[in-house]
């Protein structure tokens, strides 16, 4: 049952009723993590496939066959998704992890190891626009409306995975309690290889030059959108219709431009200013 038209409530944010239940939220929030997991975070439209694919050729040594033949979802599941323990329970010694949860839903379960973490952040301005287009060929999503509207819906935290914000903030503020990388999409746009070779280090999985040439050349926007393993073109498209959007949309950092009013880019930043002002959040991008 795909159950298009279904949300899940937990704790006060709605989840696309797809892919979660109230007990694989429930779950999540008590799984338990091995000192040898990575665990991708991300408020959805961050990157997270990026990461997703990048780690999976890192852990490979370089060879792109597993990413070249399995979904990403299998190789790094979701711990919320209500499939998720299917997927862990086959998986070998170092598990690649990926949530979209804010940190309270995990704090506790994620204390009690040593995991790795990787918090992949993306100018918001560009996530909002990369989400608003994901709504319109999601089906397990709510039409978004005018991008005004969405717009509003998700200053206001009233999209579904919750508040941007709030996400953001929990996470970061967190980050001296774990083992802990923040990385953003701008970066991997700036400079894949440098992004690689950091990521290598903190994963702790040094690769020669050429493994990492290859992860480079594998990873770039226009190879990736190719393959089905993560382009979701795999998925029905009475799930994900790629006739009203692809998934791989357009991969570059600055798209907001094409979206915003100045009214819209203005009363955001006053926003952004007011919601983050009292965290010690250093972001890489400029508004
Ligand atoms: P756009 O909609 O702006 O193109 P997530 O995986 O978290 O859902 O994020 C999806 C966004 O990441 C999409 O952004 C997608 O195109 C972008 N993306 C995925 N792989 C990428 C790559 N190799 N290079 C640049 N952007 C990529």
């Amino acid at each position: 049952m795909a159950n298009l038209d279904v949300t899940v409530r937990h704790s006060g944010i709605n989840f696309p009723g797809h892919l979660h239940t109230l007990k694989s939220l429930e779950s999540a929030q008590t799984f338990k993590f091995h000192d040898t997991d990575t665990l991708i975070v991300t408020y959805p439209k961050s990157g997270t496939t990026w990461m997703q694919e990048i780690l999976t050729i890192i852990y490979n040594d370089g060879n792109p066959q597993l990413a070249n033949t399995t979904p990403n979802w299998l190789r790094s599941p979701w711990i919320e998704h209500y499939y998720c323990e299917d997927v862990v329970m086959n998986m070998l010694h170092q598990r690649t992890l990926t949530t979209h949860l804010p940190y309270h839903f995990l704090a506790k379960s994620l204390k009690q190891s040593n995991a790795k973490v990787i918090y992949v952040a993306r100018n918001p301005k560009d996530i909002i626009v990369s989400f608003y287009h994901f709504h319109k060929m999601a089906n397990f999503l709510p039409e978004p409306g005018t991008f005004g509207e969405f717009l509003e819906k998700f200053v206001t935290g009233e999209v579904n995975y919750g508040s941007w914000f709030d996400h953001i903030k929990e996470w970061i503020n967190h980050r001296d309690e774990h083992n802990f990388l923040f990385i953003t999409y701008e970066e991997l746009i700036k400079d894949l290889r440098k992004s690689v070779i950091k990521l290598c280090n903190f994963v702790e999985h040094p690769l020669s030059p050429e493994a990492i040439d290859t992860i480079v050349r594998h990873c770039t926007f226009a190879n990736m959108k190719e393959n089905k393993m993560i382009n979701y073109t795999l998925v029905p498209n009475e799930i994900m219709d790629q006739q009203r959007g692809k998934f791989m949309r357009k991969g570059v950092a600055g798209d907001w431009k094409e979206h915003f009013t100045e009214e819209q880019k203005q009363a955001f930043e006053k926003i952004y200013q007011e919601k983050l002002s009292d965290s010690n959040i250093v972001l890489a991008w400029t508004l």
